[in-house]
């Protein structure tokens, strides 16, 4: 089925990917495109999903806070649009009958309603990469159950897919990451960096829990991982290469030497326009490469010393699909910690390191198996949140 013609349904159209998500199916239309939407959610910000609505004119629309119902429904009462609100209704927009649905909530929280849209069988397009990392070998079991096919939007796993013609010839894959805003900076500066400087990324405009991890390197950490799930390739053939520009978005490497590389301008909507046509392509005006008056490309190796977050990300994905989810939950909770000021830019990833070591401790049964249903998963996920939750305490206290 062709891009034009495929009804949509967008979890999360009010953050950064979900907007990216609204221009790329506005642009389709406007080139004759009948591309129906099914439904879109929001997590609290209902004058954004109104704005959402009127633009996409879905057939139903969610908010994440079940007391939020009666607010959205009358910021949407003019647009003949279905409202739900609460965990149920996020869960009913991914199952509704939506051919394509774009997975763009923030963190664990997408998890319910990604899972309610691969049981249906659906192209999923996955953003969200929590919800892949936290119950990864499930969502892909489920995905090969149902038919389900996971569609990469993160710019660094789409260039793998778009350039992965031959699998079981390929040597390694190196993921590129920019640096983040701290690239050049000592630790001692970072100690004391601000939230506002640590989501002022150079080169992307996101929102702020993956502009923060993209300071830490945490969240080349959770592609790392998101890679390896995707790509079914072990952590010790997976790369991390510095590069400032964000052009070469990703590489794979085969037996025969060739490299394959997938560029373009750093414009999320590239990546998400080819998973809305995929297996096609669509015109899309995204910002466009120019080469010439970028001149020249660096890369460099990441400094984990500086960066620990990235070699913590790493021990997880060693050590089993409990450890990945654990690490994933505790960072969100480090990097809510710092983002609302309770804690210092450094200690999000020393949160992660001791949240880990806690539970090697006190949850050493749990975190040892790997999780055979959702339920596991998410005791998994309390037990981290609460273990990061006491030491971000500890430490916004000393
Ligand atoms: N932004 C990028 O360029 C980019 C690139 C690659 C991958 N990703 C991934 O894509 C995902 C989304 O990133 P983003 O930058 O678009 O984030 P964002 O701008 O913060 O948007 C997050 C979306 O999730 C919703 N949300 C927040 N908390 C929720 C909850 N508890 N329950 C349900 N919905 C909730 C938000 O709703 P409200 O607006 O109502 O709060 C918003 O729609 C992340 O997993 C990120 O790692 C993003």
């Amino acid at each position: 089925m062709s891009a034009a013609n495929r009804s949509v349904s967008i979890l999360g159209v009010t953050g950064s990917i979900g907007r990216s998500t609204i221009d790329v199916i506005e642009q389709v239309r406007a080139r004759g495109g009948d591309v129906r939407v099914e439904a879109v959610t929001a997590g609290r910000n209902v004058a954004a999903l109104a704005d959402a609505c009127r633009r996409l004119r879905p057939r139903f629309a969610a908010v994440a806070d079940a007391g939020q119902l009666d607010e959205a429904r009358t910021a949407l009462a003019e647009l003949n649009v279905e409202v739900g609100a609460g965990p149920s209704a996020l869960e009913e927009a991914g199952a509704r009958p939506a051919d394509w649905v774009m997975s763009a909530i923030v963190g664990a929280a997408g998890l319910a309603p990604t899972m309610a849209a691969v049981r249906r069988g659906a192209l999923i397009a996955i953003a969200n990469k929590e919800c892949l990392i936290c119950a990864g070998p499930l969502m892909l079991k489920a995905a090969a159950d149902s038919g389900a096919k996971l569609l990469p939007v993160d710019s660094e796993h789409n260039a793998i897919f778009q350039v992965l013609t031959h699998p079981a010839r390929v040597e390694r894959l190196t993921l590129t990451a920019s640096g983040g805003p701290f690239r050049t900076w000592t630790r001692e500066a970072m100690a004391a960096a601000r939230p506002d400087q640590a989501v002022a990324h150079p080169n992307w405009s996101m929102g702020a829990k993956i502009s923060v991890d993209s300071a830490t390197l945490m969240n080349k950490g959770l592609e790392l991982i998101e890679a390896s799930y995707l790509f079914d390739t072990p952590e010790e053939r997976i790369g991390v290469l510095i590069h400032p520009q964000s052009i070469v978005h990703s590489l794979v490497h085969y037996a025969d030497g060739s490299v394959l590389a997938q560029l373009s301008a750093p414009d999320m909507r590239t990546p998400i326009a080819h998973a809305l046509a995929w297996p096609d392509r669509v015109a899309v005006s995204t910002n466009r490469l120019d080469l010439a008056a970028i001149s020249s490309l660096s890369f460099e190796e990441p400094n984990l010393e500086r960066f620990p977050a990235l070699g913590l990300a790493r021990t997880a994905l060693k050590a089993g699909p409990a450890r990945v989810a654990a690490l994933s939950a505790a960072n969100e909770i480090a990097v809510e910690a710092f983002l609302s000021g309770q804690i210092g830019f450094l200690d999000i990833s020393q949160i992660v390191e001791e949240a880990m070591a806690t539970l090697e401790g006190t949850e050493a049964g749990l975190i040892a198996k790997t999780p055979s249903s959702f339920d596991e998963v998410a005791a998994v996920d309390r037990a981290a949140r609460g273990a990061a939750r006491r030491i971000a305490g500890r430490l916004a206290a000393a």
